[in-house]
């Protein structure tokens, strides 16, 4: 009789040589090649053009795609882990490596044709072109199956008309997966997702957002007017666009809790150091209870939303279901980023209200991941509904 301790799986957390030398890799990038601009790019609103790049060259835009599409050919488990680094220094720059990764690639290698690997995501892979994720419209933000942007079936090609908002890369990228209504008649059945290039006729970039956070990324509302998409851009079959959203955002949700994940952490180690560092009634300030009990509240939260990321990639790693993990992560850990981010500042006094010490930005940065890839109520509803299932 096999006795419970026989029964024991080996659930190791242990990261493997592979996925240490991502981290590493990303840590090193992040320290010193995006730290040094990243005040002057959050206050200028200046896109990481050379910094993104980089993150190509260094295969940071493409890591979970097959390497014969150009990919780095990595696991989530690597993703996350390099999320959280980049996140950790600039929240700017980790959005544009999330959404070209899992929206734009994820979505183009899971559902596309040959033809569109070929064409579309082999470039995007590579980081020598970048992508968007084009859903959310004026009146379709959490609730997006009110698109409101239609791509008429015209035979060999779809006429698309409409306007998309708040879309992430909408200056920079040269791909755009744009999701549109066909049949309205069908609802979120009759919904499709295009892809569209940048300079196809009718497709202008409008105005660029001045925003609260992430300043340094490019946030723009895109219009569209008669624009022609040829038939073979449409991802998957006729009325599967917004099946293909909910699935490709069940991945960006990873990518964002990560990015989450990593504010927090980046908050918490400047905090760390300062409170080692200065002194007030004689003394350090960590070593007052009031400081070192907000330290030990931070790390305790940071590693709970840190273990949240990494099971829920790990269940893609593994071929399993985890839209549920992949919403508890980003729900989690964009909650903690919030709240962490406000004790960094407060830890930091005087000094954290100021540019300088990097931890208003974060502060800043931070609500964005409340909002974007799924408020927060929205990850309730996905939650929620999972758990109430039949
Ligand atoms: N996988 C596959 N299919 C799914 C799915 C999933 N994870 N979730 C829902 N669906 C399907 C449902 O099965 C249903 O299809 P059937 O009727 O054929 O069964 C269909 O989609 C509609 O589902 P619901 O009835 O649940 O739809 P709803 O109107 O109640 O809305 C919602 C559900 C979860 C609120 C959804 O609208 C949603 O996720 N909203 C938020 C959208 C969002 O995240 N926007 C972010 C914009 S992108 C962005 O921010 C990128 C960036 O720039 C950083």
């Amino acid at each position: 009789m096999p006795t419970p301790r026989n029964n024991i799986q080996k659930m190791d957390l242990t990261l493997t040589e592979e996925q240490l030398a991502v981290r590493d890799a990303a840590r090193d990038f992040a320290q010193n090649v995006l730290k040094p601009g990243v005040i002057a790019r959050d206050t200028e609103q200046r896109f990481p053009t050379d910094e993104v790049k980089q993150l190509g060259e260094l295969g940071f835009l493409g890591m979970m795609v097959d390497p014969k599409y150009g990919g780095g050919g990595m696991d989530a488990v690597s993703y996350v882990l390099a999320m959280e680094e980049i996140s950790k220094v600039d929240a700017s720059a980790s959005v544009v490596m999330s959404v070209n990764n899992s929206l734009v690639c994820w979505g183009l290698e899971t559902y596309g044709t040959e033809e569109q690997k070929q064409k579309y995501l082999t470039p995007l892979a590579k980081g020598d072109v970048i992508g968007a994720f084009c859903l959310s419209e004026p009146e379709a933000g959490s609730d997006a199956t009110s698109q409101r942007t239609t791509a008429i079936d015209m035979g060999d090609h779809y006429l698309l008309n409409g306007t998309k908002n708040w879309i992430t890369n909408g200056g920079s990228a040269s791909t755009y997966l744009v999701i549109a209504q066909t049949d309205a008649d069908k609802g979120h059945r009759g919904i499709n997702c295009l892809i569209v290039e940048k300079g196809m006729e009718g497709f202008v970039v409008g105005a660029k957002e001045d925003k609260l956070g992430i300043r340094g990324s490019d946030t723009h509302t895109l219009m569209f007017q008669d624009v022609k998409v040829p038939k073979e851009n449409r991802i998957g079959e006729d009325g599967f666009g917004f099946k293909f959203a909910m699935k490709t955002l069940g991945g960006g949700r990873i990518g964002i809790a990560s990015q989450a994940l990593g504010i927090a952490s980046g908050a918490y180690e400047l905090a760390l150091a300062y409170s080692q560092e200065r002194t007030a009634f004689g003394k350090v300030i960590s070593k007052h209870q009031a400081i070192a009990f907000k330290l030990a509240d931070m790390a305790t939260e940071i590693q709970a939303a840190r273990l949240l990321c990494l099971k829920a990639a790990n269940l893609k790693d593994q071929g399993k279901e985890y839209a549920l993990a992949s919403s508890m992560a980003k729900l989690f850990a964009s909650k903690v980023a919030m709240e962490q981010t406000v004790e960094a500042v407060q830890i930091h006094g005087g000094y954290g209200f100021v540019k300088e010490y990097h931890v208003e930005r974060m502060m800043r940065d931070a609500k964005i991941t409340q909002i974007y890839e799924g408020t927060s109520e929205v990850q309730k509803i996905v939650i929620s509904r999972t758990l109430l299932k039949d």
